[in-house]
């Protein structure tokens, strides 16, 4: 019987706050039966508020019941990329192991892929509509006497608002280019990206400030540093040193939650206010495996001077 078929179950589910700036844990609840809606609303409203939702032990959660779970939240995005991928395009296998599970060396170009990500990001930011949730499943973890392997969280809201004013009037109008082969740049041992992959995600800008209809208007910082390091209407030298600043805004310790993970973790993140990065470990020594299935954006988000900036409207 397919997890869609079962009957949907209230569940009763504490949420936590985990941190001052982001993040929550929900306890009781199991994601490998269906959700009833009150249960499911509890999780939108909780995910809007904290950003980010850890559902602890999860160990039953399959492929198909976390698609039917991801997919609850909104479509799928599909990746591009084969290497990323095991079983369905929309599964992306974050890991240092393969699919017949050998642990893969440092060097191997699967564990290097991983590398990008440990640079801030927000997900599918090289596309042209970025991805609105990240769900990700620990299924392989690392040791708690082992360093690193923590994927660390920053909050783009808290880092915004702590701006000057001088830096909010530089930025607004400003956008950052965000393209997929940028990972090569920064690690040319990588192959080549494919013809397919360059035909499905071009080069794209989105604007430096991400404004959010849902929070009335609010404003946050939206770029990465996996995905490029120039700014559209600056010289390249002036982009990357303003580039610069905003990645050590982002790392100030007040805006992040730094997520160490216990196996069967399943954490949620919203991709339009928070970047995130893998903390580097020794990949050599340890496996590493995560499930990772993607809830696509819905709409291209325009500059600050669109019309989801202020409800004025234009006149003649
Ligand atoms: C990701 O960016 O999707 C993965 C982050 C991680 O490996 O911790």
């Amino acid at each position: 019987m397919s997890t869609m078929a079962q009957p949907r179950v209230n569940q009763d589910i504490e949420i936590s706050r985990v941190n001052d700036a982001l993040g929550a844990e929900v306890v009781g609840l199991d994601l490998s039966v269906p959700l009833d809606d009150a249960t499911f609303e509890n999780l939108r409203e909780a995910l809007q508020t904290y950003h980010l939702l850890c559902f602890r032990d999860q160990r039953e959660l399959s492929e198909e019941a976390q698609v039917a779970f991801t997919e609850r939240w909104g479509e799928l995005e599909v990746f591009p990329e084969a290497d990323k991928t095991k079983t369905a395009n929309t599964i992306y296998n974050v890991a240092n192991v393969s699919a017949d599970g050998e642990h893969l060396g440092p060097n191997d170009h699967r564990s290097v892929y991983q590398k990008v990500n440990a640079r801030w990001h927000t997900d599918s930011s090289y596309r042209y509509i970025p991805s609105f949730a990240s769900l990700m499943l620990g299924i392989e973890v690392l040791p708690d006497e082992a360093k690193g392997g923590e994927t660390e969280f920053s909050n783009m809201l808290l880092a915004y608002d702590a701006l000057s004013d001088e830096m909010k009037a530089l930025i607004e109008p400003l956008h950052m280019v965000h393209y997929y082969e940028f990972g090569r740049r920064l690690f040319p041992e990588l192959p080549p990206v494919s013809p397919f992959e360059r035909e499905a995600v071009p080069p794209t800008c989105h604007p430096l400030v991400r404004i959010h209809p849902d929070r009335g208007g609010r404003r946050s910082l939206y770029f990465t540093t996996n995905a490029g390091n120039e700014v559209s209407g600056m010289s390249l030298e002036e982009g990357q040193k303003l580039h610069r600043k905003l990645a050590s805004q982002a790392s100030r310790p007040e805006f992040c939650y730094l997520h160490r993970w216990r196996p069967f973790d399943l954490v949620m993140w919203d991709n339009r206010v928070l970047l995130h990065r893998a903390k580097h470990y020794d990949m050599a020594r340890y496996r590493r495996v995560f499930r990772r299935t993607t809830v696509a954006g819905e709409v291209p988000f325009i500059g600050p001077f669109s019309r989801t900036a202020d409800s004025a409207t234009s006149e003649g």
